[in-house]
C-alpha cells in the first residue's frame, strides 16, 4: 500500500490544477460558477452536504500557515464550494471579518511565511456571547463548516463551538512547537528547527573563535522538540527541555569534566520551558558554580516563528490543507487532521490537545553521547 507522503505519490492526487481554470483576475467572478466539474471531482465525494466553508488561522503564527490556506481554498473551489477566509482568527469571526476567497487570493503565497488571513489571540471567544456573534456571523454568510489552522487554543475553542452550535470543524496543526498529539509534525516546526540550526551555526563560528560557552534559548512553553532536534542538528553539548528535570549541580559538574576537558568553546540549547529557567537564569547559576567560564546567552525568539516555509512544511501543510476539506466533506468533524507515520489521521481535538506526545528521550541520551 502506498503511504501518503511517499515522494512517488502526491503529486497523482490532484493532477488538474484549479488554477489553469481561474487564471489569476483581480474581479473574477465566483469561481463556483466558473468550476467545471471532471470525473476527477467525483473522487470527492460530498457526503456532508456542505456548500461552503471558511478558513482562518488562529493562535501564534508559524511557516507553512499560507500553504495550508492555499491548499483549502483550492481544493475548496475544485470541490465546488464558496470559499471564506476569516481574518484575525476568533477575533475577526466575531467581527465579521469574513471574505470570499478565489484561486487567484492564494496565488503566490506558498513559499510565503506568517498568515495571510492574520492571526490573533482572542479572548473574547472564551465567553459565550464572543462565540454566539461569531456563530451568528457564519450563519449569516451561510457557510457551513470551518477549517481552524492553529494549535491548543484554537482547538480548544473550536471543540467548545463545535458542542455549542453543532458546527463542523477540522483542525490542522499549525504551531512552532510540534506539542500535538495525533501527527508526526505540526505545520512550521521543520522550518522552525532549520531556522535554529542555521542560527546556531553562526554562534558556533564565535563561540570557537572567543572559546566561549553559549546558552541559546529556543521556543517551546512546555514542550522540548525544537530544543532536542535543532540541538541534535547543530552539535549541542547539552540540550535542556520541559520534560526532564534539570539539575543545575550535574550540568556543572558535567560541563567541568567532560566539556572542559576537551573542548574550549560549546552550545547549550536551552528550551523557554526549561523548569530550570530560561537561558539567562541557566547561565546565571551555571555561571555561579563555574566562574572562569566565559558564558554568553542567545534568544533566538520570533525569528523562529518567520521565514520561508521549509520544502517539508510545504508539503505537508498542502497535504493536509487538501485532506482537511476531504475530510469535512466525507463527514468528519470536531477533529484535527495529521499524518502519523505517513498515514492520515484524523484525532478528536480534546485527544490531540490533552493526550501528550513525548519527546524522544533517546534521542536526548544520545545527543550527550554524540558531543562528548
Ligand atoms: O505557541 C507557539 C509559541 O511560539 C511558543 O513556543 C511561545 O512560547 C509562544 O508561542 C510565544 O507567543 P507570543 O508570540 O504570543 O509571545
Amino acid at each position: 500500500m502506498v503511504k501518503w507522503g511517499q515522494y512517488s505519490h502526491p503529486v497523482t492526487l490532484l493532477p488538474c490544477h484549479p488554477v489553469t481554470l481561474l487564471p489569476f483576475h483581480p474581479v473574477t467572478p465566483s469561481p463556483r460558477h466558473l468550476f467545471t466539474p471532471s470525473p476527477r471531482h467525483q473522487k470527492l465525494k460530498n457526503m456532508a452536504q456542505i456548500t461552503s466553508i471558511a478558513v482562518m488561522t488562529s493562535g501564534g503564527d508559524s511557516p507553512g500557515m499560507n500553504a495550508a490556506i492555499r491548499a483549502v481554498v483550492r481544493t475548496g473551489i475544485y470541490c465546488g464550494l464558496d470559499v471564506y477566509g476569516i481574518c484575525r482568527g476568533y477575533d475577526g469571526m466575531i467581527d465579521d471579518q469574513i471574505e470570499p476567497m478565489l484561486s487567484s487570493s492564494v496565488s503566490n503565497i506558498i513559499q510565503r511565511g506568517g498568515t495571510i488571513l492574520k492571526t490573533a489571540r482572542s479572548a473574547r471567544f472564551l465567553e459565550y456571547s464572543g462565540r454566539l456573534q461569531a456563530y451568528n456571523n457564519l450563519k449569516a454568510h451561510k457557510i457551513d463548516a470551518l477549517v481552524a489552522i492553529g494549535g491548543n487554543g484554537t482547538f480548544t475553542g473550536a471543540s467548545i463551538f463545535d458542542k455549542e452550535f453543532n458546527f463542523p470543524i477540522i483542525g490542522l496543526p499549525g504551531t512552532i512547537d510540534n506539542d500535538l498529539y495525533g501527527t508526526d509534525a505540526t505545520i512550521g516546526y521543520d522550518t522552525a528547527v532549520n531556522t535554529v540550526v542555521e542560527a546556531a551555526d553562526k554562534i558556533r563560528d564565535t563561540a570557537n573563535s572567543h572559546e566561549r560557552l553559549f546558552f541559546i534559548e529556543v521556543m517551546g512553553r512546555d514542550a522540548g522538540f525544537i530544543a532536542l532536534r535543532s540541538g541534535i542538528a547543530c552539535g549541542a553539548e547539552f540540550i535542556l527541555v520541559p520534560e526532564t528535570t534539570t539539575y543545575i549541580d550535574n550540568l556543572a559538574r558535567l560541563l567541568r569534566h567532560d566539556w572542559r576537558r576537551s573542548k574550549t568553546s560549546g552550545i547549550v540549547i536551552v528550551a523557554e520551558g526549561d523548569d530550570a529557567g530560561g537561558a539567562y537564569e541557566v547561565a546565571k547559576k551555571v555561571k555561579e558554580k563555574l566562574p572562569e567560564v566565559d558564558a554568553r546567552v542567545t534568544i533566538l525568539g520570533h525569528i523562529q516563528r518567520g521565514g520561508a516555509p521549509s520544502a517539508f512544511d510545504r508539503v505537508l501543510a498542502s497535504s493536509l490543507g487538501y485532506l482537511a476539506v476531504k475530510g469535512l466533506l466525507e463527514g468528519h468533524r470536531g477533529e484535527m487532521a495529521g499524518i502519523v507515520k505517513q498515514e492520515v489521521v484524523f484525532t478528536p481535538f480534546e485527544k490531540a490537545i490533552k493526550h501528550h506526545k513525548d519527546i524522544n528521550k533517546e534521542m536526548l541520551e544520545m545527543s550527550r553521547i554524540l558531543a562528548l
